[in-house]
């Protein structure tokens, strides 16, 4: 497959099963104003945290090539069961082959690299969708950087669905919120750093910071991979000057356009305009 030419700029390219990477798309933003973006979520085959490995595998790489074909350098797995299920295969199989001079960063490694300033215990908590916690890719990483953390998943399958269906400040949340709250901290009561390991979750942080109790440090993605791509940057200057700056960003979805953008306005609170695209 032919790809834009490797020295010409091109944005940053932000993915996701959805519309939980916008939540991680609105902090880069913060961090690096004057990039080019392009979010991509693939609302029509989302949610992907049920889904099994094969095809989490198989959906991201179709996007990550999509997002190549646009002239992306760089690509963010803004979504944790992508990171988890499909990342590693991708870096360590398809890039080599596809275009090894283009990147393509997950968001586990870069939250997880931030417990040791965290954590006095060492016990560590992790919510995710079913399909990152099966993974028990935190679990790894945390691990191989931490090697005596002890570390506890704890999926939600509740919890996108609530989002997704505006329910994240109602009452009705509340129950699973406290459910799955008080569920985590039955397991390991010594917790005292927990991981939002979903993309989706910041919608229902006042809600989890209201059962989880307050000594535990909850960890919001946003920031941490914000400063992360930051500083990758800065260390790969290479990398750096092929990003083209504009302060741009460009939504596209493969689902409805109209039902994304007014979605897209719950995560982002601000109205955008997206495209319709097929992968
Ligand atoms: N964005 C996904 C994640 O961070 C959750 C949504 C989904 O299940 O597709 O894991």
């Amino acid at each position: 497959m032919a790809y834009m030419n490797s020295r010409q700029k091109g944005p940053i390219g932000i993915f996701d099963s959805g519309y939980g990477g916008l939540t991680i798309l609105d902090e880069i933003r913060k961090t690096l104003p004057m990039h080019d973006y392009i979010y991509l979520g693939d609302n029509a085959r989302a949610p992907y945290g049920t889904r099994s490995f094969d095809i989490v595998y198989r959906f991201t790489l179709e996007a990550v090539q999509y997002l190549f074909e646009q002239g992306c350098p760089l690509i963010i797995l803004a979504c944790n069961t992508a990171s988890a299920k499909a990342l590693r295969t991708i870096q360590q199989h398809d890039l080599p082959a596809i275009d090894p001079t283009r990147r393509v960063l997950g968001v586990i490694r870069p939250t997880v690299e931030q417990l040791g300033t965290h954590t006095r215990s060492g016990h560590i908590g992790v919510f995710g969708t079913p399909g990152t916690i099966q993974s028990e890719s935190y679990d790894m990483e945390i691990a191989k950087l931490y090697p005596g953390f002890r570390t506890v998943g704890h999926a939600c399958p509740m919890w996108v669905p609530l989002i997704e269906n505006g329910e994240s400040s109602n009452d009705g949340a509340d129950y699973f919120v406290k459910q799955e709250s008080n569920r985590i901290l039955a397991k390991d009561p010594q917790i005292d750093t927990i991981i939002l390991g979903c993309t989706h979750y910041p919608l229902l942080y006042n809600k989890i910071r209201k059962y989880i109790p307050a000594h535990i440090s909850l960890l919001k993605q946003g920031e941490i991979v914000a400063s992360s791509l930051a500083d990758y940057l800065r260390r790969h200057p290479a990398m750096e000057a092929r990003i083209s700056h504009n302060a741009t960003t460009t939504y596209l979805t493969t689902e409805n356009a109209s039902k994304f953008s007014t979605m897209a306005s719950l995560f982002l609170n601000h109205e955008i305009e997206a495209t319709t695209v097929e992968l």
